[in-house]
């Protein structure tokens, strides 16, 4: 199945793990690797140009670092734009019909904080249901995705570790939690 995957972080050149995980994919070779920050163009997209990435994949994966329980706004942006109205959705928007949607999503903050009755108050799944109601909205199938929670806990070797995970990952199509190494508890 041909993969794309969108990475949406504002600035790579200041990632820690991010920046690991496109090294990998990249080295790895397997999927097309779409870094949305050298897309940017005035603050929007070329939508014909990213349309056509997604019209040439199967299965489309977002990447992104967790920002204020969220996508970082350089996703929302490409979202709202690329997502148009009689192409994805509405009259004749069947462009993205039956592919498959997932998330790779980084966390500073650890797994137990992402539980009901952990510091938020509200699960990973929870937090990021927005992508799946756009799968639904838009006909494509979505399965959660890939999670590392507690970055702040890890070291650059054990970062490669999870940046192979997520190659391991890209080629199977279950979800994947790395939990955090240390409880808050
Ligand atoms: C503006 C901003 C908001 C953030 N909000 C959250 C958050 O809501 N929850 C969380 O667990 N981490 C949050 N973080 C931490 C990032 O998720 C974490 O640093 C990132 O996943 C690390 O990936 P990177 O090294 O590729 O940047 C935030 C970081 C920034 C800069």
């Amino acid at each position: 199945m041909s993969t794309l995957v969108i990475v949406a972080h504002p600035d790579l050149g200041r990632s820690r793990i991010n920046r690991k995980w496109v090294d990998a994919l990249e080295k790895d070779g397997r999927v097309t690797v779409r870094i949305l920050s050298e897309e940017l163009i005035d603050s929007h997209f070329d939508v014909q140009a990213e349309q056509a990435q997604l019209a040439g994949h199967e299965r489309i994966v977002l990447q992104f670092p967790f920002h204020w329980y969220s996508c970082p706004p350089i996703l929302k942006t490409w979202i709202d734009d690329v997502l148009e109205h009689g192409w994805a959705y509405g009259p004749g928007g069947t462009a993205l019909e039956g592919k498959d949607l997932s998330i790779a999503v980084s966390t500073w903050s650890r797994t137990d904080d992402y539980t009901s009755n952990g510091r938020y108050g509200r699960t990973m799944q929870e937090l990021t249901s927005p992508f799946e109601a756009i799968a639904n909205r838009v006909g494509m199938n979505y399965s959660p995705g890939f999670f590392l929670n507690g970055v702040g806990d890890y070291s650059d070797s054990e970062l490669n570790d999870t940046a192979t995970a997520l190659t391991t990952w890209l080629r199977s199509s279950s979800s994947c939690l790395i939990d955090s190494k240390v409880s808050n508890a």
